[in-house]
Parts: structure tokens; C-alpha cells; sequence
């Protein structure tokens, strides 16, 4: 049974991901070193995401022992706490391998199975993106919300694309057939940020296919206490098959589009 707070696993994780980030800005500089690749030639890791993963790791185990853990980078431990914290040390590993912006580290509890806590900092730009179940959403401690857009033709969407090769280019064809239908789409390289940007109300929405446990987790919890209505393709929650966070105003619109071209073969 969990005695402990959202509020006590908040401030722990908001904890860990402050010290993630001031390690992730320091190896900024040195970002290719010890460069491998994982589940595709394309898919990059780099030493940082594990170091920072460990260290994300001794910071919550530390303070709570008996918590799980299930990481990007392979760090799992069960839980006998109940609550297991799921992990994404570095999400937007390209963008940071190659020096760019848009990434970001990604650390959600989950309590009884139930994401109760989100919290997503964004190193370059000093922004802690942050949310507790029921209670709301937060970037920097000010409170932030989803747009009022009501028109899909109006809506500015991101999107990302899998490592894998032919997942990635079945992802191309639906965003061939919706650019059309919508203001533009972004491509920006990180998909908890993404969420971030969707309950920041920096995008619209947002919706990807593939996605882990540690890429979603956090950022899913923000969007949706920040006003979006997140949700599957024709599931109630988002999962690995898809995930589509949106102001509710065009929530509708997106999913029907998305169902469309999905049913088309897309
Ligand atoms: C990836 C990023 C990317 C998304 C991919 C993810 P990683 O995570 O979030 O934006 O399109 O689907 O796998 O590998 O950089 O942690």
C-alpha cells in the first residue's frame, strides 16, 4: 500500500531532474562520445543517457528504496512500494548527439499502476515541466494550458517517426495526407517535450505511433492535466500503438483524419 504524497514523489522527482539536466548541459559539449546505436542503425545512445540514467536511478533509490524503476536505458527494478518510476534519461537522443535543440529528461511516477506524477525539463531552455494527477499542470511552478483551437485547418500538429524503417515511412504517409488539412506540422525530436509543447499551448497537438513507456509516461500526464484530451487511435489511453494528445476542440477532427488515413493504409 503507498503512504507517501504525490506531493513527496513531485518534489523527488522534480529533484532528480534538476541534477539530470546540469549533467545533460555540461556533456552538451562532448555529446558524441562513446556513440552506439540500439534497436536500428538509427537509433543513437550515447554514454551520457546511461550515466544519466544511473544517476536519476541513485537519487530515487536512495531516498525510496523499495520503489521500481524501468528505464529507457535498461535500468529495472520491481517495486514493493508500489510505485515504480518510469525513466527517459535523455529523450531526443539526435537532437543532443547532434547539438541541437529539443531535448529533454523525462521522469514519471507511477502509483499502483496509475501515472500519478510527470515531470519533463528541458536543459537549454531552464524549463521544468510538471504535473500531478487531478491537481494540474505546471512549467517553472506557473500554471499552463492547452489552446482554445477549434479548427483542424487552423491547428499547427507535431508529430515524430520511429527508428524503424518501415514504421517510419507508413508515419511519412500520414503526415503526406494530413499537411494538407492543418496550418503545418512540426517535427521537433522529442516526444515528451512535444506533450510539453501541446499542454504549454505551443502546438496544438500532437499524435505518434510507437512510442515507449518512458517517452510517453511523463509528458502524457502534463498534456492532459494542461487541459488536452490524450487518447489512442481508438483507445481511451494513449499507448505504444498511438498517441494523440490535442485541444479538445479539435481533438475530434484529429482522430477521425488520423483514423481515416490510418484505415486507408497509411
Ligand atoms: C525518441 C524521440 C523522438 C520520437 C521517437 C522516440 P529517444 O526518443 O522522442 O521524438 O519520434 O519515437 O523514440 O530515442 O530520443 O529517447
Amino acid at each position: 500500500m503507498v503512504t507517501t504524497t504525490s506531493q513527496e514523489l513531485l518534489e523527488l522527482a522534480k529533484r532528480a531532474a534538476v541534477e539530470a539536466a546540469g549533467y545533460v548541459r555540461k556533456a552538451m559539449s562532448e555529446p558524441h562520445l562513446n556513440t552506439a546505436t540500439k534497436s536500428s542503425a538509427t537509433d543513437m545512445v550515447t554514454e551520457s543517457d546511461r550515466i544519466v540514467e544511473q544517476l536519476i536511478v541513485e537519487t530515487l533509490l536512495t531516498s525510496r528504496p523499495g520503489d521500481g524503476i524501468l528505464g529507457e536505458e535498461g535500468a529495472q527494478v520491481d517495486t514493493s512500494s508500489g510505485v515504480t518510476w518510469i525513466i527517459d534519461p535523455i529523450d531526443g537522443t539526435t537532437n543532443f548527439t547532434y547539438g541541437l535543440p529539443g531535448f529533454n529528461t523525462s521522469i514519471a511516477a507511477s502509483v499502483n499502476g496509475e501515472v500519478t506524477v510527470g515531470v519533463v525539463v528541458d536543459p537549454l531552455r531552464h524549463e521544468l515541466f510538471t504535473a500531478v494527477r487531478g491537481e494540474g499542470a505546471w512549467c517553472n511552478d506557473e500554471p499552463i494550458h492547452c489552446t482554445d483551437q477549434d479548427d483542424l485547418a487552423l491547428s499547427l500538429v507535431g508529430t515524430g517517426f520511429s527508428y524503424d524503417a518501415a514504421r517510419r515511412t507508413a508515419q511519412a504517409e500520414t503526415v503526406a495526407g494530413l499537411i494538407g488539412d492543418v496550418r503545418d506540422i512540426r517535427r521537433l525530436g522529442a516526444a515528451a517535450l512535444d506533450l510539453c509543447m501541446v499542454g504549454a499551448g505551443r502546438v496544438d497537438a500532437y499524435f505518434e505511433s510507437g512510442l515507449h513507456p518512458w517517452d510517453l509516461s511523463a509528458g502524457a500526464l502534463i498534456a492532459s492535466e494542461a487541459g488536452a484530451q490524450v487518447a489512442g487511435l481508438d483507445d481511451p489511453s494513449p499507448s505504444h500503438k498511438f498517441v494523440i494528445a490535442a485541444a479538445p476542440g479539435i481533438f475530434g477532427a484529429l482522430q477521425s483524419r488520423l483514423r481515416a488515413l490510418d484505415a486507408a493504409g497509411r
